[in-house]
């Protein structure tokens, strides 16, 4: 089936408690550890790329490979979304240039210019058939060029959804509950050790997802910042010549939960970046001697791919339901 947009996939998941992964993509192994994963548990998926990833890859080589996935997996749905639209020229681009959904980030923008802006890119995507995601409320950390310092960040404001999302239109909305984007969300400071030793951050805003859901029932709500960090790559990292020292993430069971109530959309990035290095560091550390990129992106790819399936199958719960986004 050709590409997508998302607003099926966000009703079925909506209705059915589970979350659409949005991993993001920027060279042809991370597009086939991810779809590999997504065609043998036969999932829908979005696959994102960033301003970043455009700069990196070129658009032409991105939309190519997604193309290419689309072909191999004629099966599931595939939405090819941009992350953290930064303008209206950039949204325009990618509308223009094959993308079936956009998000566009104006929630660095004071409220009025951020439903200017969302809006603008939602008319003109709406006539092409395309899906805007908005935002409301910030996430600490780094998107694309934008850096909001810890403790800038701010979390979304319930009062201001519904006028957001009746005045822009748009089809879905990243909100700010105390996600973050990277592989250092939360301070060692800020967690507490459980009876393994292991340091637990303190729980997301469960009380501002529920209070926006309540305002905008039936509407897919979309987080950011949602890799989990797991210990097992941070360690493959750190001892094999990296230093990721006290990267923390989002706990994978409250990713679970939000994916049952409103959350339609879960975006994870770094998780993906971690498998990959981590891998290729132990590779290098392994055989000092090989030097074929075909040899150390391999086991970085099939990682990937092992990540994937775990995510679609434990975090979000889309595992299985290819069939009903159709
Ligand atoms: O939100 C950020 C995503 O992880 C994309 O990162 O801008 O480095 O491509 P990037
Ligand atoms: P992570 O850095 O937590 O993977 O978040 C990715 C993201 O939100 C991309 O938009
Ligand atoms: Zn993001």
């Amino acid at each position: 089936m050709p590409l997508v947009n998302s607003k099926k996939m966000f009703e079925q998941a909506y209705k059915n408690g589970y979350a659409i992964g949005a991993f993001n993509v920027n060279n042809m192994e991370i597009v086939q550890g991810i779809t590999e994963a997504c065609k043998e548990e036969n999932a829908p998926v979005i696959l994102q790329v960033s301003k970043g990833a455009r700069a990196y890859a070129n658009h032409t080589y991105l939309v190519k490979l997604v193309e290419a996935a689309v072909k191999e997996c004629p099966e599931i749905p595939i939405v090819l979304h941009l992350d953290h639209g930064p303008d209206f020229e950039t949204c325009k681009a990618c509308i223009d240039g094959g993308f079936t959904s956009v998000m566009i980030d104006g929630s660095h923008l004071p409220f009025e210019e951020n439903i200017a802006l969302t809006k603008k890119v939602v008319d003109y995507a709406h006539e092409r058939g395309v899906t805007v995601e908005g935002e409301l409320g910030t996430l600490a950390g780094i998107e694309d060029e934008v850096v909001v310092e810890s403790g800038k960040e701010s979390y979304t404001k319930p009062e201001e959804v519904i006028e957001f999302v009746e005045r822009t239109g748009v089809d879905s909305l990243a909100i700010a509950i105390g996600t973050s984007h990277g592989a250092y969300k939360f301070t060692p400071a800020q967690c507490t050790v459980n009876e393994e030793g292991v340091l637990v951050p303190p729980p997301l805003r469960f009380d501002i997802l529920e209070e926006v859901s309540k305002k905008l029932p039936g509407f897919p709500i979309v987080l950011h910042g949602s890799s989990s960090v797991p210990q097992e790559y941070v360690k493959m990292v750190n001892e094999n010549g990296g230093k990721m020292p006290n990267a923390i993430g989002v706990p994978e069971a409250q990713l679970r939960d939000a994916a049952k109530l409103s959350v339609c959309k879960i975006n994870i990035d770094s998780d993906l970046r971690l498998a990959m290095t981590g891998t290729v560091r132990k590779f290098f550390n392994e055989h000092p001697d090989k030097f074929d990129p075909r040899e150390y992106l391999k086991p970085a790819r099939a990682n990937i791919k092992e990540i994937v399936r775990h995510k679609l199958r434990n975090v979000l719960g889309c595992a299985g339901k290819a069939d009903e986004c159709k």
